[in-house]
């Protein structure tokens, strides 16, 4: 067989292995199982936005290749009206905005457009692992950003070695945050912004949760900090916003010219989104709101966070994303907690661990529950734990 090509080997062993194979196990066990694992929205796409589909798919227009610069304009001008509605930012539509095929898919392609063998990426820990999976097989190397408790979860930007600023390209930042829940004030985005300009940093914030908001809390941009779009490139997804994993949607907004340099490595790799897909998501940012499907993720996070702090955790509530951090109780690690998690209740949680070294002692539980109508499953899951836990 041919060999594979090296950059594949840097690919960090999965660590959710063990689980997963529980997982299967307990399925064909037939074990009622809760799944508070994958981040997945369970409720569907809201049905205006499948019309809108309905009716561009009927345009042979859209049956073609798209060939407009950085992606369907009728896109792009309601995605840049939309940031500056909400966030109060002019965005030029032609120079500063990009559709991307998913958020991750223009993460990823970040780290390849920017990445070359031995330069350095500033990469938070715990994390989202595509930002460092990415940077390791461009051929880069990390410096890792500790997450951690009593810092908000926010990484402390004084404690990067002076050697690794000047030496890095990238600094990747995602608040609302997968897999903590913490959210960044305008405050950080102050402090983040002055960093990269005094290191000639990229600052690529990872935005994909930012409509994930709960209590009328609006997660801001790092882009509403003046001039951050000197450094700032930040990204955007439909996914959880409307409920849209599997459309495949989202976009970038920011400085200029990475905005037209990861555009110059994607024109070379794929040939943008199905344009029907980004007409719908056009309509579905200008007219359709997604709060009753928030609202119900509210109404979980409320009876997971106040049914463990009953069982002695002594949790916050996130005010943003689908996540509950939890810490291990005293004597686990990540996985063994998930293990017995798994084994004795019947709940899926992910290790912390694998989002990094600074995962472990926790695990991460989602709100995103399929077959919960109005908290019921979530509720079980608590009184679960509790009987696990001899409470
Ligand atoms: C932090 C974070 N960023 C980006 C993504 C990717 O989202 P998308 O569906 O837009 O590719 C996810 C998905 O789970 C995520 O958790």
């Amino acid at each position: 067989m041919v060999e594979r090509a090296k950059r594949l080997d840097k690919i960090p062993p999965y660590l959710f292995g063990e689980i997963s194979k529980l997982k299967a196990q307990a399925i064909a066990e037939g074990k009622d199982l809760i799944d508070l694992g994958i981040g997945d929205p369970d409720q569907p796409t809201p049905g205006a936005i499948i019309d809108a589909m309905s009716s561009a798919i009927q345009d042979p227009a859209m049956h073609r290749y798209d060939e407009s610069p950085a992606g369907d304009t009728v896109f792009l001008n309601a995605v840049s009206r939309w940031f500056t509605k909400r966030f109060g930012v002019p965005i030029d539509p032609v120079t500063e905005s990009l559709l991307l095929i998913g958020s991750k898919e223009g993460l990823s392609h970040l780290a390849w457009a920017y990445i070359d063998p031995g330069d350095i990426s500033l990469v938070p820990d715990p994390a989202y692992t595509v930002y460092k999976v990415n940077t390791f097989m461009a051929g880069g190397d990390i410096v890792t950003m500790p997450l951690l408790e009593k810092n908000g979860f926010l990484p402390d930007l004084s404690a990067i070695p002076t050697d690794a600023a000047k030496k890095a390209k990238l600094m990747w930042l995602n608040y609302p945050n997968n897999p903590t829940g913490a959210v960044a004030d305008l405050k950080f985005y102050t402090e983040a912004v002055a960093f990269c300009k005094q290191y000639d940093i990229l600052l690529v914030n990872d935005a994909a949760y930012s409509e994930v908001a709960f209590d009328g809390f609006q997660p801001p941009s790092a882009l509403q900090v003046p001039r951050a779009k000197d450094v700032v490139i930040e990204l955007h997804s439909f996914s959880k916003m409307f409920n849209m994993t599997g459309w495949r949607i989202g976009m970038a907004f920011g400085n200029a010219d990475a905005i037209g340099t990861l555009n110059k490595l994607k024109s070379n790799i794929d040939s943008k989104q199905f344009a029907a897909v980004a007409r719908a998501a056009a309509y579905a940012v200008e007219h359709v709101d997604n709060q009753s499907a928030l609202d119900l993720i509210k109404v979980r996070r409320d009876i997971l966070v106040d049914g463990l702090n009953s069982l002695g955790w002594n949790l916050e509530k996130p005010k943003a994303t689908f996540y509950v951090w939890l810490p291990v109780p005293e004597g686990f690690t990540s996985a063994e907690f998930s293990k017995k998690l798994l084994q004795e209740a019947s709940v899926i949680a992910i290790p912390g661990n694998g989002y990094g070294e600074y995962g472990e002692g926790y695990v991460r539980m989602s709100l995103t529950v399929m077959g919960d109508k109005n908290g019921e499953r979530v509720a079980e899951a608590v009184s679960r734990i509790a009987k696990m836990l001899g409470k």
